[in-house]
């Protein structure tokens, strides 16, 4: 076991077989891209199986069968799974893990009955997280971060996307995204970080269009200028950002090569979907409120659908149709949203069981979401999502489940009893 904190950048030396795999899934000669509709039931599971890890990456694997046999012992780890099942560590390609505090509070609220919104219009959600960030140093918003992505890191989460978005000013939001980075550069698991300035209006500016004209001219190419940011992203939402500074947001991601993840369809269906399909956005998240016409976009674009399950359970929403999304051919995601207003929780775990409980996938539909099409929706495809020969070897190996199905079906309990991640065991 190592110290997640002092352990150093990069890939582990060293060799790992795993032997006795009950079920290995997602190995193969090549990194899956993306699996589309009927296709997501057909994430690759070997039975019986065995896997060989070197300096970080799945260096083979196959059936126990058709084991060579190991003709060099000299620095090899073997560990004897007994049955166990291993899977691809998840990819969370959602979530606003920088931030400064919890909302216990606003959450007490609405159980007493004040909605999201409610609390939004008196100051609350993400201007009170606004609020909190701003006054925090780097260092102490650094260190509670990696808290928390180390507890996703314990918990199997092998890739991770970070949004800014609770700063709103230029100095804040750089920060936010510094901190990303910085998570990222330990080198414990990939981290994509997205720039979302265009998350609500701060005091301050004459209307919407003002705001996001500061933030896509002035804030976006200072990011850009400091290589902090992968990504853009708006929140489109009646009583947030429209359709006009959704376009503006779209094409500021092109001029700057940024591509946009879009927060959309959260509360309301206003045809922001088509707008980021048509723009050829990467991804489109939250989709909540769906019509037929943006299901008819999104099947014929792209862009990866990608569902949050945990926000919706959180803030008692409808959940993402990701049957009807599946039946449609599309490659659906799924991610947690981890975020203090809308989904305290960064468990891909229970956000890949929900959907099969709330959202109607099938289990490999939803592990598939949660791994190889979250990878896509990051652009970390060759990388992460999978066990395929050259990927970053990070997986879980879980609990004894007589199938792979189990994984899901027993959704409250831990999954993982050990997780690896880059060749690391993670303590
Ligand atoms: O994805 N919808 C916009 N943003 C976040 C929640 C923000 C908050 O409440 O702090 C989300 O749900
Ligand atoms: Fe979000």
């Amino acid at each position: 076991m190592c110290d997640l904190v002092t352990m150093e950048t990069g890939f582990a030396q060293g060799r790992l077989l795993i032997k006795d795999i009950g079920h290995l899934v997602g190995f193969g000669e090549t990194p899956l891209n993306r699996l589309s509709g009927q296709d997501m039931r057909r994430m690759p599971v070997l039975e019986n199986a065995w896997l060989a890890v070197e300096d970080g990456r799945v260096m083979d694997g196959g059936s126990m069968a058709d084991f060579p046999g190991i003709a060099d012992w000299s620095g090899l780890e073997v560990v004897d799974a007994n049955g166990r099942c291993v899977l691809p560590s998840w990819v969370d390609s959602h979530t606003h893990l920088v931030h400064a505090a919890p909302r216990a509070g606003e959450w007490v609220d609405r159980i007493r009955g004040l909605s999201y919104q409610e609390i939004a219009a008196r100051g609350g959600g993400i201007l009170n997280s606004a609020r909190a960030l701003r006054e925090m140093e780097e260092e102490a918003l650094f260190d509670r971060s990696l808290k928390r992505m180390m507890r996703l890191m314990r918990m199997g989460t092998g890739a991770v996307e970070i949004k800014s978005g609770y700063g709103l000013d230029m100095a804040s939001e750089m920060k936010m995204l510094r901190v990303a980075r910085r998570l990222g550069e330990l080198g414990h698991i990939p981290v994509k970080t997205t720039f979302l300035g265009c998350h609500a209006v701060p005091e301050g500016f004459a209307d919407t269009m003002a705001y996001t004209r500061h933030m896509l001219d002035e804030v976006l190419p200072a990011v850009a200028a400091e290589g902090l940011a992968d990504h853009v992203d708006i929140f489109c939402e009646s009583g947030y950002f429209g359709l006009e500074e959704t376009r503006m947001l779209l094409e500021a991601g092109d001029k700057w090569g940024l591509p946009a993840k879009v927060h959309v369809n959260q509360f309301t269906a206003m045809g922001g979907v088509g707008l980021c399909v048509e723009h050829g956005a990467l991804s489109v998240d939250h989709l909540e409120v769906l019509e037929a016409d943006d299901v008819a976009e999104l099947a014929s674009g792209a862009t990866i659908p990608v569902a949050l399950p945990l926000c919706s359970l959180f803030l008692d929403l409808p959940y993402t149709p990701g049957r009807t999304l599946v039946d449609a051919g599309c490659a659906l995601a799924i991610a947690t949203d981890f975020n203090p207003g809308s989904a305290p929780s960064g468990n891909m775990h229970l956000a890949a069981a929900m959907g099969c409980l709330r959202m109607g996938l099938e289990p490999m539909e939803a592990l598939a979401a949660a791994t190889v099409n979250g990878a896509a929706a990051l652009g970390l495809s060759e990388q992460v999502g999978g066990l395929a020969v050259g990927q970053e070897a990070s997986l879980m190996l879980t609990r004894p489940l007589s199938s792979v199905d189990e994984a899901l079906y027993a959704f409250g309990d831990p999954l993982p009893e050990r997780v690896l991640l880059r060749g690391h065991w993670v303590g």
